[in-house]
Order: structure tokens, then sequence, then C-alpha cells
């Protein structure tokens, strides 16, 4: 297969050339910067331009891939890629959904409308920007020619976001002593305790990015066309805990703190600083690691075990060269004024 990856410079978009390339098919990527995966060609262009596709839009293409967010690179790739490309994949997002209150929902739950805009402005748009670019690739592809993927959180190695490498991090930051086969971090320097949020309903889901870069290959090989829901298996918050636990080899003393106390001490949710990574305390937005995802495993998405996503994260997270912050969670210094205040029971 000749393979258009519209990105492949940042994390998905690279895996997902890599692992055409590894199945044996022809790669270009198309992007501004140069960071490709070895094996694949470049064609360096800036999508904000209205003939940022020139380069590529002269030849054929079997499929492409495209993981773009903004609705304007989208409309403009389909108009110019529908006369020479095959089929067209795109990364959409969970976001799409107009509401993340239902449990176990699936493809036939409503939309948010589409952007109208070219460009969205900030991260409440995303979703309708991502609706949008779905409508343009079907429009412009047709429903048979078109697949669209909704991932839910994307985890593994190399997670750029952090989020999906945070708990198994913090935990061997306090991990210590023999572990049987887990290799225990020798800097660990945290504190005995670990500060978890109680929240023994709430869904937790990660699909890791390996099983996703193949599938979507899959997808570009031979379709099917339609919408599925790229979701790992959904699975209370104290599960994913425990895993990142066992990865770590941490088996010290866990303070758990409940969801009101840590908002009135400003803990933020979900990612970014001050946050517990993953946690999310309102259940309006808990469908969105509840979905169902069965279409997706019926169309060949499979899923490897949780701890192997956390376990290769964390190792991914050790080999880091600066090993700075991603810039989300809490600092230890942080940490250790919420444990001295937490309420225990
Ligand atoms: N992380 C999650 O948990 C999650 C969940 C649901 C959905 N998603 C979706 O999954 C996808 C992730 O993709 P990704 O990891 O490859 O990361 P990304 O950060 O979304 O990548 C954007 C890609 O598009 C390229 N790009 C951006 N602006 C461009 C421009 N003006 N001209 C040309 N190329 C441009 C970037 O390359 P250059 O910067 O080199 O140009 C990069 O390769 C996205 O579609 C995201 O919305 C993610």
């Amino acid at each position: 297969m000749d393979l258009l990856v519209l990105g492949g410079t940042a994390w998905l978009g690279h895996a997902v050339a890599s692992a055409a390339l590894d199945a044996g098919h022809r790669v270009t990527c198309l992007a501004r910067g140069d960071d490709v995966p070895a094996g694949a060609d470049l064609v360096r262009a800036d999508r904000d331009h209205d003939d940022a596709l020139a380069g590529v839009a002269d030849r054929s293409w079997d499929a492409v891939v495209d993981v773009a967010r903004q609705p304007g690179h989208v409309r403009r790739a389909v108009r110019d890629l529908e006369p020479v490309a095959d089929r067209y994949v795109f990364v959409s997002s969970v976001s799409a959904y107009a509401s993340q209150a239902e449990l176990g929902a699936d493809e036939r739950a409503a939309l948010l409308p589409p952007l109208a805009a070219d460009e969205y402005a900030g991260a409440d748009e995303y979703g309708a920007a991502k609706v949008a670019g779905e409508e343009a690739v079907v429009a412009g592809f047709g429903p048979d020619r078109a697949t669209i993927v909704r991932p839910g959180l994307i985890g593994g190695p190399g997670d750029p976001t952090g989020r999906s490498s945070w708990w198994p991090a913090r935990f061997a930051r306090s991990a210590v002593g023999d572990s049987g086969d887990v290799v225990v971090d020798a800097a660990a320097d945290g504190p005995d305790e670990v500060l978890v949020p109680l929240a023994p309903e709430l869904p937790t889901s990660m699909v890791d990015v390996r099983d996703l870069a193949a599938w979507i290959v899959r997808l570009a090989t031979r379709g099917p066309g339609g919408a599925f829901d790229a979701v790992g298996t959904s699975r209370p918050f104290p599960e994913l805990i425990d895993a990142a636990r066992r990865v770590a080899g941490h088996d010290g003393p866990v303070v758990t703190a409940p969801p009101e106390w840590l908002l009135t001490q400003g803990v933020a949710q979900w990612a970014g600083p001050r946050s517990l990574p993953l946690w999310i305390a309102e259940r309006e937005a808990w469908g969105m690691n509840a979905r169902s995802g069965a279409a997706a495993r019926a169309a060949g998405l499979r899923l490897r075990p949780l701890d192997e996503t956390l376990r290769d994260a964390l190792e991914a997270e050790r080999r880091r060269p600066d090993a700075g912050p991603h810039g989300s969670g809490l600092t230890l210094a942080e940490e250790a004024e919420l444990l001295a205040a937490v309420p225990r029971a």
C-alpha cells in the first residue's frame, strides 16, 4: 500500500507511520517538522496554507491517515486528495460526542454540532472541530471510503501528555525493596505514602498507542468505512491504581483522599499542573472512559493487557533523557502538603 500520513512527526502519527512500515507498506508523511520514522518519505508543508498539499496531490494514494485537529486542514485535504486517494482514515476523538454522561454508549450517540470555522479557538471547541473534520471526510469520500476513528484516552510509551505514565511513575518514586521481577527504581525519592483520590466507581480506560496505530494501518488497508470508538477496556479507577503499583513494584502505603476535599484543596482533575491525573470527580464526564468499543473490537482492534501498557510507559519515562515533568500531576512538595492535611479515617 502507498500510505500518506498527514502528520507523522508526533506521537500517534509517528506510531502509525512506523506500524505501516513494519507491515511492509510505503509511507509518506506530510508535516512541518522532520521527526518521521526512518524509512518514511517526508514532504514538508504547512497546512495553514491553502496549497499545502500540492506536493502530494499530484500522485495517487491507496490511503490517507489524517490526525489533524483543525477543520480547515481537513476540509482542504479532502478537497485536494479525494481525486487521488482511495480511502481516508480520519483520527477524531470521543470528545466529538455531545454528552459524556452515559456509561456504555456506542457510536449511535449524538455528536456535537460541527464547528463552522476553519480553526478552533480553544479546548472547548476541540470536540466540535473534530466533528467538522469527520463531516468533511464523509461528505468528500462517501461512507464506504471514509473511516472515522474516535480514540478515547491513548496511553503507552512516549505519551507526550504524561497522563498514562503518571501513576506508574509516581508509584515507582516510592517503591523500595524486592519486588520479584519488577525493576524497582534505584533512585526512588518519594515519601512513603502515595496520595490517591477515593474513586471506587470512576471508570477509566486507555487504548495503547501501538494497538491503535496497528489497527489504523489495518483500516487504511482494507476498511471498513464507518465510525468507531477506539477505546480501551473500561475498568474502575482502583484497578488502574493496582496495575500501576504492580508494574512499579510498589507495596507501600496508599492514602485515599475524598473527592470533595481534593476539590477544596484546588487539586485539578484529569491532567495539568497540581492535578491527580486521570481522576474525574464529575459524573457527567465519566462516560468518556466507559464507551462500549464493541464495534472497533469487532473490526479488529486488539487490546493488550493494561499492565503491559503501563509497564512500557514507565520504562519509556525512565529512558527520557531530560526526565523532566510533563506538566501533569502533583509535585512531591504539593503532595506532601496534602498528605499532612488529608482527613484520615
Ligand atoms: N492523546 C489522546 O489521548 C487522544 C485522545 C483522542 C484523540 N486523540 C487524537 O489523536 C491524534 C494524535 O495525533 P498525534 O499524536 O500524531 O499528535 P498531534 O499533536 O495531534 O499531531 C499533530 C500532527 O499534525 C501535524 N501538524 C499540526 N499542524 C500542522 C500544520 N499546520 N501543517 C502541517 N502539519 C501539521 C504535526 O506535525 P508538525 O508539528 O511537525 O507540523 C503533527 O505531526 C490527534 O488527532 C488527537 O486529536 C488523542
